[in-house]
């Protein structure tokens, strides 16, 4: 909902009279002409046939949840393979590498999000997230990125969704650091779209005489944006045809899987998911089911507690598996959304949003007054006609940087780095000081252009000096 050209101020008012939103321009004669200018592109951009329809259901009211009638548990594919899907994974191993070898994977980091709840100024991936180096989310996947690039022999082509809120910030940052060392033509940004927030009549909130709240439209909008943006075509031209798609906020993701990859390919899967066993049966992630024989991600705050709840004979639950935002997608997939045309169902959540009244005056709430809407991109996945679930450790590749204390904080996920990289360690033959209670005695980092595997780890295992208690150990 970008767009350049913006309408005369004719043209503007009449598109919101219309629409009922011409409170919109109550202080266009306030504005300069760049103010002017900025009001009207933004009103331009705003597509009613979209948002008009969204009204009585989503903004006016809390829209009814209807829960299918059959929840099933999903089928996933374990960590180890069993006895009869050793063959299975071990072709699939080899088909990620060559489709990997071949050119024909491309990493996705979405990266348009606010990240209100880190407080953090600047776009999330500035944020310094490893232990020792303090290296920032964008240096850790560039140098993963770079680190399967030189094990393959093969260009990995990193598309990034920015919004426009972060997107100049975002190019500023790769350009001051040369592109974390990859090559600038192999790395392409582009924004992802914008919804307004509305007053629970309806009407779009004003933030300021010259500018309406936008925010960003969801992960959901990453699969128009990856069409909108040219990025697909651009795949297209290099022969993509897988997409690694992973969030900006999890430094111990693999940033390419191989295995998860070649089990999504050879399944001739559109579009595919991690998942983690959840840690407890409300724990706070999206679950895995299958509804109308489709993998489906119903959210923790939907999913009955009943069902929730329920345990399997040997005591596991039946609905354990958790998603957390690592997909493979097909190229071919996204394309065919774009041209048929697909929409997503919008969440809805009550936010502060600051707003300028009748009066002009800047009201800055204390209580949540509007309604943000924003898709996700898993409700992409009942879309696919085929879509697997690979099970993986949360130890080893679930990491995330959400708030600015306590859980899944910068601190909690420094800890799981280290816990992780002295895994690493340890299975290479390196003896890592632990204390009494079994926690590492030594702050520890790989820069993922040592290793960015175990395997990898361990070929190297000769060239790493011993480690002692209290060492700050940074291998590169
Ligand atoms: P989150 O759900 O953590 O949202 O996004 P957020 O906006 O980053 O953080 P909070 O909720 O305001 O604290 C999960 C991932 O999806 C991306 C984020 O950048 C993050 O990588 N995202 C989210 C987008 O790219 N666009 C969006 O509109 C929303």
């Amino acid at each position: 909902m970008v767009c350049q050209n913006s309408l005369s101020l004719q043209a503007a008012q009449e598109k919101l009279d219309a629409n009922n939103q011409s409170h919109l321009l109550n202080f266009i004669d306030q504005l300069n002409p760049e103010q002017t200018q900025n009001l009207l592109s933004q009103i331009d951009a705003l597509n009613f046939d979209l948002i008009n329809p969204l009204l009585d259901k989503y903004v006016r009211q809390e829209p009814t949840l209807a829960l299918p009638q059959e929840i099933l548990p999903a089928p996933v594919y374990p960590i180890e393979p069993t006895a009869d899907l050793v063959d299975k994974y071990r072709s699939a191993l080899e088909l990620g590498e060559s489709l990997i070898r071949s050119g024909k994977v491309a990493a996705f980091t979405v990266a348009g999000g606010q990240g209100t709840r880190l407080n953090f100024n600047g776009p999330k991936g500035n944020f310094p997230a490893t232990p020792i180096k303090q290296k920032t989310l964008f240096q850790v996947f560039a140098e993963g990125i770079a680190a399967v690039q030189n094990a393959y022999g093969a260009v990995i082509p990193w598309y990034i969704m920015t919004s426009p809120a972060n997107h100049a910030d975002t190019v500023a940052a790769f350009q001051a650091n040369n592109y974390f060392g990859l090559d600038p033509a192999n790395v392409m940004h582009f924004p992802q779209g914008m919804m307004p927030s509305f007053h629970r009549d309806g009407k779009i909130v004003l933030a300021s005489p010259d500018s309406l709240a936008l925010s960003p439209d969801g992960h959901g909008g990453s699969l128009r944006a990856l069409h909108t943006s040219g990025a697909l075509e651009d795949m297209s031209r290099r022969g993509i045809e897988q997409i690694s798609y992973f969030q900006i906020d999890n430094p111990l993701v693999y940033v390419i899987d191989p295995m998860f990859i070649g089990l999504h390919a050879l399944d001739q899967a559109e579009m595919s998911s991690k998942a983690v066993i959840k840690a407890e049966p409300l724990e706070k992630v999206g679950n895995f089911t299958l509804v109308d024989g489709r993998v489906t991600v119903i959210e923790y705050s939907d999913l009955p507690d009943k069902l929730a709840q329920k345990r399997n004979p040997d005591g596991s639950l039946c609905f354990e598996s958790g998603s957390i935002a690592i997909h493979v997608i097909k190229r071919d997939f996204v394309a065919q959304l774009n041209q048929h045309g697909f929409s997503l169902p919008w969440h809805r959540a009550v936010k502060r949003v600051p707003y300028i009244d009748s009066n002009g005056a800047l009201v800055e709430p204390d209580q949540p007054n509007a309604v943000k809407l924003e898709t996700f991109v898993f409700d992409a996945l009942p879309l696919a006609q085929r879509s697997i679930i690979y099970e993986i450790d949360r130890k080893e590749q679930f990491a995330p940087i959400k708030n600015a204390t306590g859980t899944d904080s910068v601190e909690s996920s420094q800890q799981l780095q280290i816990e992780r990289a002295a895994a690493w360690l340890e299975r290479a033959g390196i003896t890592v000081p632990r204390k009494p209670d079994g926690a590492v005695d030594a702050q520890i980092e790989i820069s993922p252009l040592f290793a960015h595997c175990p395997e990898a780890l361990t070929e190297k295992a000769s060239s790493i000096k011993p480690i002692n208690p209290g060492d700050c150990v940074y291998i590169a």
